[in-house]
């Protein structure tokens, strides 16, 4: 499969600015996935992340540059990708089942209502709420509504799943439980999914590659990481991995660091549509590290 089934190429996001003139949150951004990969972006609050996924998801559009996915320039919103948000933006007055029908159907316009009752069922079983079908989201406790928000997403077979910080609010048993779900049915599925976090841990036990974005205005792509973690990891030994340090210092230095001093510092050679590969390792920086790893 092509390496650029979702790829982000040149963007930029420009505000006029209170006062006049105007903020580049980013410019000349560029980014390529692949099919069924998993990426995590990583970067301090105000860097852009939200407007990227707002711009993939087509509810945004970018002031230069594109969004593509499977070949197309992504114009609006589209039932091939979803969104998972912090907030769980379920209907009130419908069931679960309400919830993820309501999305099955309006993606698949011409099926009779049995259909799509035993397609929402299925989804809403992957996420372990089979029973609670037929509460409303206000009998659901915080890990549960975002079951159903994980479901509805899913339910529609989506070409990409987006998501922003969608487990910040809930407690650390479920967010565990969650990301172990969100994990299994992307990798059952094939699933290719884009999230934003701020938890070190959660990108290295969920993405194959995680991008670090600069402190903005005018932030930039300053790496790609690559996990050096075998992709049949199980959460709760990912930490016993001998690579695991080396990349878990790495996310923190550059967010503790390197984030904010980066654009003083820009590496020779530093390339906007080729950010530097980085794939940190117990034994040291690899061929082309920028740096050495802890
Ligand atoms: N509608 C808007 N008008 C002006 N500035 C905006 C608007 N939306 C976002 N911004 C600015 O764009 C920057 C990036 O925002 P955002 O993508 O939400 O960052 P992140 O998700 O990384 O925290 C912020 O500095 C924010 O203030
Ligand atoms: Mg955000």
């Amino acid at each position: 499969m092509s390496d650029r089934y979702i790829s982000i190429e040149g963007i930029a996001r420009r505000y006029p600015k209170a006062g006049g003139g105007t903020t580049t949150v980013f410019e000349d951004l560029w980014f390529s996935m692949r099919k069924g990969e998993f990426v995590c972006v990583i970067g301090h609050s105000g860097c852009g992340k939200t407007t990227v996924l707002n711009i993939l998801n087509g509810l945004d559009a970018p002031d230069d540059g594109a969004a593509i996915v499977d070949g197309k320039a992504i114009e609006g919103p589209s039932l091939d990708r979803a969104v998972i948000f912090q907030g769980h933006s379920l209907l009130p007055w419908r069931s679960v089942l309400g919830n993820v029908a309501y999305a099955v159907a309006a993606k698949h316009r011409d099926w009779p209502k049995a259909k799509v009752t035993a397609h929402a069922m299925a989804f809403i079983e992957k996420v372990g709420l089979k029973g609670s079908e037929l509460k409303k989201p206000s009998e659901l406790s915080g890990g549960m509504k975002q079951r159903v928000g994980i479901a509805r997403a899913l339910s529609i077979e989506p070409k990409m799943m987006l998501m922003d910080e969608p487990f910040s609010a809930l407690d650390a048993l479920t967010r565990g439980t969650l990301q172990d779900e969100v994990r299994r049915i992307c990798l059952e599925t094939g699933q290719t999914a884009f999230m934003i976090t701020h938890d070190v841990d959660e990108a290295i036990y969920l993405a194959d590659r995680i991008v670090l974005m600069t402190n903005g205005p005018q932030a930039m792509i300053a790496e790609i990481v690559e996990n050096p973690l075998p992709r049949d990891r199980i959460r709760t030994e990912v930490h016993h991995h001998r690579d695991y340090y080396a990349i878990r210092n790495h996310l923190i230095d550059f967010l503790v660091v390197r984030s904010k001093s980066f654009r003083d510092a820009i590496p020779e050679g530093y390339d906007r549509r080729h950010p530097p590969v980085v794939r940190p390792s117990a034994d040291g920086p690899g061929p082309d590290a920028g740096r050495k790893a802890a």
